[in-house]
């Protein structure tokens, strides 16, 4: 039974990706009350201005936290992460747990020394990612590559349309290198859509590569802030978007999976974004 009790939280993307890391929370604390939220009308994040990312997650998360009151929120979201999360910190008395790109781990991880970060144009072009590599891999061979269209190719493959292989690696070809023998071992999926193709990515990679998911760690690091479980029952799941899909039955299909049986939509004010 749920436990009405449970923490509740919020797990926000510009669309579907977030699921990713919702899917290793619910691992880690299938008690939680989860509402997922998804800015279906601003997708593609990584295509958008910084100045309105920042207005569309201030005002959803503005909204949002006045309706359900949550315990935490997690930004799953590279593309917002890397530019919203010190003024939601500041703004609010609630934890607030973000995504953002992998360096460290990765850096860790090569073995040849060459490893890439997979993003949205906009996380590759941030000053905070820049930061990221300065700090912990300013003495290795990073590759970023900002692959415009493979958020929305995940969302496709996910919504069960058909996505031909040639247009994945078209989005991924960049991140391989081969610099006299000496080849990219390690690719980090800085953005949440990614790991939801994870085989797919494997599956047409011009070889093997290990490839950094930040959804277990994130989950760990959400768990840190909650109390411990009181229940082993399975918190309920509700999904707000801003704009209506026309496949609202193959999003039912999609959310079941993650203990999302509620889906609302609402809209932002257009004229403020
Ligand atoms: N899932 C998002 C991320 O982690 C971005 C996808 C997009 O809206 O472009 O960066």
């Amino acid at each position: 039974m749920a436990d009405a009790a449970a923490p509740h939280i919020v797990v926000f993307d510009s669309g579907l990706g977030g699921l990713s890391v919702l899917k290793a929370i619910r691992a880690a604390r299938p008690d939680l009350r989860i509402t997922y939220l998804a800015d279906t009308a601003g997708f593609p994040y990584g295509n958008l201005s910084e100045p309105r990312v920042v207005r569309r997650v201030g005002m959803l998360m503005e909204r949002t936290i006045a309706q359900v009151s949550p315990d935490l929120v997690v930004i799953a979201c590279n593309t917002a992460s890397t530019l919203v999360l010190p003024s939601l910190r500041a703004a609010y008395p609630i934890p607030f747990v973000g995504t953002v790109p992998a360096v460290k781990p990765a850096a860790e991880t090569t073995r040849s020394g060459l490893f890439s970060v997979l993003a949205t144009p906009g996380t590759v072009k941030r000053d905070y990612t820049q930061a990221l590599i300065h700090t912990f891999a300013f003495h290795l061979d990073v590759t970023l590559v900002g692959a415009a269209k493979l958020a929305a190719l995940a969302e496709a493959h996910l919504r069960g349309e058909r996505v031909d292989d040639a247009a994945i690696l078209h989005e991924i070809r960049p991140a391989f290198k081969d610099r006299k023998g000496r080849r990219t071992d390690t690719i980090v999926l800085a953005c949440t859509h990614y790991p939801l193709i994870a085989d797919r990515l494997a599956a047409v990679a011009p070889w093997e590569v290990t490839w950094i998911d930040p959804a277990p760690a994130i989950a760990r690091r959400v768990t840190t802030f909650l109390p411990p479980a009181r229940s082993g029952g399975i918190g309920g799941g509700r999904a707000v978007f801003t704009a209506a899909t026309e496949r609202e039955d193959a999003l039912r299909e999609i959310l079941a999976p993650f203990g999302v049986s509620e889906i609302v939509v609402e809209p932002l004010v257009r004229e403020a974004v």
